[in-house]
């Protein structure tokens, strides 16, 4: 076995007989492998044809390295030896590592190739030619075939090739910073506005919050006359989540908890209805433009649920099983963009990065254990606790934190405990007022409520233009 600083020197003497002696496919399999694996940046110069019969070995991890390594040379001379390869390559990750290798030659011959390559049937090889050939995307030949591809089955080349498509159309440099991403316009900063959000969010300029976290009301679950049917109540909320998602700076956060919920039984002729909200809601978020994250389950002590096998306690026949509900969604979902989150995180000056750095013990599963609160005026609260989690995970101090279903206003309080920002929308007078009473404490002398009405919101937004 060699060492990786024994390579490393070796590396630097082009006259030396150790790699000739080392890169023969006889050569025991395990010190190959460690060998092409430690072989890192190759000089200029380096005798890639050394890697040339190790393209044949029996094993293909060795074949998948010297591909590899031929593809760090970016030297087309090999172009043929990595075109017959890829054409007779049985192994998938093999394949793959040619057509990149190909890829890195930026060379014209290797055109043809390439092409032949956007008809594969594994995406990721497909993906790889498409990569590569965007280089050449000058040439109509090359521009014709791509154009073919926006109607591709696999999602993920669609994806990539409209991203490509529209950072072109645009001009945008995927580095580049955006002044504007950690400001929020003053008119909404620390509010809570008291009215139907559906109205409210027809005032809020694109673009203009960091967070979202949110609990909506669970259809009908506490009164039947509120929404005409189920079907009505999620067009109300894709309505708002699409409304939401416009408002919402790009790839920022939003985060839903809604879960399953029973309705009770109009008479005992008929059974209690369930309606799966999250799942239901899931395909809609994706639709509007959310790109799904993760699915977080906050889960609740035993006591907490409401008790449903009473009768399967007693009869103990199949189908008659019911499970008491401990657990809700906390569903993550990010404005999609094909700008990466560490693109997110640059648009933050150094001191906001590391003052927002969550210290401490966090939950590193998906599974949070976290107890429900009672409220004295709001029946349905979710816990401080849980909002915490969402706006240290999911924002920078100084982001503004949305809640479109603001109620006693725990997102506004969790906002500013973290040194964040709210803008709260609730349509109970009752709510609003306990909103605001808790927020304008002693504790948070930096920010001082506002509740405003759609007309004082309008007038917010005419004064300061
Ligand atoms: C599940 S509660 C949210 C509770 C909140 N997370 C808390 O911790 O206090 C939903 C809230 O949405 C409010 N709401 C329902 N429909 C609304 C609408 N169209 N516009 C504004 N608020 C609405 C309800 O009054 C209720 O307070």
């Amino acid at each position: 076995m060699f060492t990786k600083s024994q390579i490393d020197v070796e590396k630097l003497n082009p006259d030396s007989p150790f790699f000739k002696n080392a890169l023969v496919p006889t050569r025991e399999e395990s010190t190959l492998l460690s060998l092409l694996d430690n072989l890192g940046k190759l000089p200029t110069g380096f005798r890639g044809e050394l890697f040339v019969p190790l393209l044949t070995h029996t094993n293909p991890k060795i074949r998948t390295l010297a591909v590899k390594n031929v593809g760090k040379l970016k030297d087309e001379r090999f172009l043929t030896e990595l075109s017959q390869f890829a054409a007779t390559e049985k192994n998938t990750f093999a394949r793959r590592e040619a057509i990149s290798a190909i890829g890195r030659m930026r060379s014209e011959k290797a055109i043809p190739t390439l092409m032949h390559y956007l008809t594969d049937t594994d995406p990721k090889v497909v993906l790889q030619s498409v990569r590569a050939l965007l280089y050449f995307k000058e040439k109509s030949e090359v521009q014709t075939a791509l154009d073919a591809l926006l109607e591709h089955p696999n999602e993920l080349i669609r994806e990539h090739l409209i991203s490509e498509i529209e950072d072109k159309r645009s001009g945008r440099q995927n580095g580049k910073k955006d002044p504007q991403h950690p400001i929020s316009p003053e008119a909404l900063k620390n509010v809570i506005v008291h009215a139907d959000v559906q109205e409210a969010l027809k005032l809020i300029p694109d673009e203009s919050i960091h967070l979202t976290f949110t609990s909506p009301p669970y259809y009908n679950a506490r009164d039947y006359t509120i929404y005409q049917s189920y079907e009505a109540y999620l067009d109300f909320l894709t309505t708002i989540f699409k409304e939401t998602h416009r408002i919402t700076k790009e790839g920022r956060f939003f985060v839903l908890n809604t879960s399953p919920v029973i309705v009770p039984r109009i008479s005992r002729a008929h059974s209690s209805k369930r309606y799966a909200i999250p799942y239901d809601m899931h395909p809609r978020l994706t639709d509007i433009g959310w790109e799904f994250i993760d699915d977080i389950v906050w889960t609740k002590p035993d006591y907490a649920a409401k008790n449903r096998n009473g009768g399967f306690f007693q009869h103990r026949k199949p189908l008659g099983y019911k499970a008491n509900s401990v657990t809700e969604s906390v569903m993550v979902y990010r404005k999609k963009t094909n700008r990466l989150i560490d693109w997110n995180i640059r648009q933050y000056d150094d001191e906001t990065i590391a003052a927002s750095r969550v210290t401490g013990e966090y939950e590193k599963t998906n599974l949070w254990h976290i107890n429900p609160t009672a409220n004295k005026v709001h029946p349905a609260v979710f816990p401080s606790e849980l909002a915490s989690r969402i706006v240290q995970f999911y924002s920078f101090k100084g982001d503004l934190v949305f809640d479109p279903f603001g109620g006693s206003g725990t997102v506004g309080y969790v906002a500013l405990t973290h040194d964040r920002l709210f803008l709260l929308c609730e349509k109970e007078m009752a709510y609003v007022e306990y909103a605001s009473q808790t927020l304008d404490t002693p504790l948070f002398t930096h920010a001082k409520p506002r509740v405003l009405s759609l007309t004082d919101l309008k007038s917010e937004f005419a004064e300061r233009n």
